[in-house]
């Protein structure tokens, strides 16, 4: 990398970058660039407790179960909290979403509201918390569609081809912020010593050439015919193609980031596991459609296993789908593999 490129990149700030991108947008009000700060701001304030969760009281469960049925951990809490806090005085936005709250969350009535609505999931991978693995923050950012007043469940229930910006913070070996505002998507590395995230990877596309593949092969039992046959094309064993390694680390930030700067395919399919349960794990809203908008901005795609997921219109706010999402010509093979033996 020359000097100057490399100056450019140390000292590229997510503000000058959104503004420079912005320039091109002469209606564009800055709304926006704010309330991706404010994104930012939190994630340095999780990352500075993910970063020293053995030390800072915080590993380890609550008392409560969420709207998901799931136990929700410490961190979890904090992080749901600490995005709430941050965006629910600003103006920006009209209401938030997380998926550890069963309704949306309003502003409350002495702050201002704004255009903006900002869906998220405080902390990915929450499994993995007490065990030192990466996990993330994922969120997607949509205009409001009603016109005045609080915010409503209607304006959270929109397809991902809707949405204005998405991204991720991954709290790994460095805490990294990764956003797309429809040109492209861009990283972001946290330096600490200046507490600024610093432009890292500039207009990131997926290797053309895949490396990885990531699934859950525990449940390779539950799967569809379609969905083990694909399994066995990742691996080589129908000799189409040369075997993929296997990387599944269950922080869906942490397997979806690998896989965008290395080349790779996840998967969370459909299973029979639980036969009463909606197919698929991983929650559209907040999980699969933003970094569907990711994976496409990048020259990837992402699918429900039949459908595009940017084109699913959400009919709950928990919703869950099948996820396949990475370089397209492997998630399309996934499609046809459905397609042709379910
Ligand atoms: P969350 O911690 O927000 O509930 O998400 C966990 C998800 C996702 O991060 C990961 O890909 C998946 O759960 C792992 O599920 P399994 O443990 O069933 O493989
Ligand atoms: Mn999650
Ligand atoms: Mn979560």
């Amino acid at each position: 990398m020359k000097d100057d490129q490399a100056d450019h990149y140390r000292i590229t700030t997510i503000e000058k970058h959104i503004l420079d991108q912005q320039r091109q947008y002469p209606e564009a009000t800055g709304i926006l660039t704010s309330l991706l700060y404010d994104i930012a701001l939190a994630g340095k304030v999780i990352s500075s407790k993910t970063t020293r969760a053995g030390l800072a009281e915080i590993l380890g469960r609550t008392e409560e179960v969420n709207i998901q049925g799931e136990i929700v951990q410490k961190l979890d809490q904090f992080a749901d909290l600490t995005i709430y806090r941050l965006n629910d005085h600003t103006g920006r936005l009209a209401v938030l979403a997380s998926e550890e709250n069963e309704l949306p969350l309003p502003i409350p009535e002495h702050y201002p509201i704004g255009k903006y609505v900002l869906l998220y999931d405080p902390l990915d991978g929450s499994s993995n918390i007490d065990f030192n693995i990466p996990i993330g923050t994922i969120f997607s950012i949509y205009r409001r569609l009603s016109e005045s007043g609080p915010g409503t469940l209607e304006d959270c229930l929109q397809p991902g081809i809707n949405l204005v910006a998405a991204g991720y913070i991954i709290y790994g070996s460095s805490t990294m912020l990764v956003y797309s505002t429809g040109d492209g998507v861009h990283g972001f590395t946290l330096d600490p010593s200046v507490g600024e995230f610093l432009l890292s990877h500039h207009d990131i596309c997926i290797p053309h050439d895949p490396t990885y593949f990531s699934v859950n092969l525990g449940y390779r039992k539950y799967w569809s015919e379609g969905v083990k046959r694909y399994t066995d094309y990742l691996q080589g064993l129908d000799g189409k193609r040369k075997a993929l390694s296997l990387r599944y680390v269950g922080s869906l930030v942490a397997d979806f980031h690998r896989n965008l700067l290395a080349g790779g395919v996840f998967y969370y399919p459909a299973d029979n596991k639980d036969p009463g349960k909606p197919a698929g794990k991983l929650r559209l809203l907040y999980e699969a459609a933003p970094l569907a908008f990711l994976a496409e901005q990048a020259s990837g795609y992402a699918s429900d296993g039949a459908h595009r997921i940017l084109n699913i219109e959400p009919e709950a706010l928990h919703q869950r789908t099948p996820l396949f999402i990475g370089n397209r010509d492997l998630v399309e093979k996934a499609e046809e593999f459905i397609h042709l033996y379910g």
